[in-house]
C-alpha cells in the first residue's frame, strides 16, 4: 500500500526553491548590467560592437571579436582570455568581475555577434 509522501519532502524541496532563488537573484541584477560593463570596460578598446574600430583598436590592430575566427574559440577559451588578459596590452579582469562576471561577459560576446 502506498503511503503519502512525508512532509519533509515537502519543506526540503520548498527550501531548495528558495536558495535557488537566491542564488540566481545576484545573477540576474548582474545581467542587466553586463552591456553597462562592457562598454566601460572593454569597449574602449574593442569598441561598442565589437569591431575594434577605436583609436586603440586600429592602434592594436585588434581583430573584429563578432569574426568567425574568434567566435569559434570555445567559452572556456574566452574565459580564459577575458580572466587573464591576452599579450602585453589586454589586462585581465578576474580580479574585477569575479568568475561569474566573466562568464556573463563571454556570454555578451555571443550576443555582439548574433547582433551583427
Ligand atoms: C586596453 C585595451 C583592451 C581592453 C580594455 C580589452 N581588451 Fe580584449 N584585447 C586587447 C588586445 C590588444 C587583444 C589582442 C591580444 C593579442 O592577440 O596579443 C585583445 C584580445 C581579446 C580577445 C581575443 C581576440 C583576439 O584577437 O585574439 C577577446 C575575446 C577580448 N580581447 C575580449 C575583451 C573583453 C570582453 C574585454 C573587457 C572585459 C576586453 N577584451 C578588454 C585589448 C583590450
Amino acid at each position: 500500500m502506498s503511503q503519502s509522501q512525508p512532509s519533509c519532502f515537502e519543506s526540503g524541496s520548498l527550501s531548495l526553491l528558495l536558495s535557488v532563488t537566491l542564488l540566481l537573484a545576484p545573477a540576474i541584477s548582474f545581467a542587466a548590467t553586463t552591456e553597462d560593463v562592457y562598454k566601460d570596460t572593454c569597449a574602449i578598446c574593442h569598441g561598442v560592437d565589437g569591431a575594434g574600430q577605436t583609436a586603440r583598436g586600429k592602434r592594436f590592430k585588434l581583430k573584429d571579436l563578432r569574426s568567425a575566427e574568434i567566435q569559434k574559440l570555445t567559452d572556456a577559451q574566452l574565459l580564459d582570455i577575458i580572466a587573464k588578459g591576452k599579450g602585453k596590452d589586454m589586462p585581465g579582469y578576474e580580479q574585477e568581475f569575479g568568475p561569474d562576471g566573466v562568464k556573463a561577459q563571454v556570454a555578451h560576446l555571443r550576443e555582439l555577434a548574433k547582433k551583427k
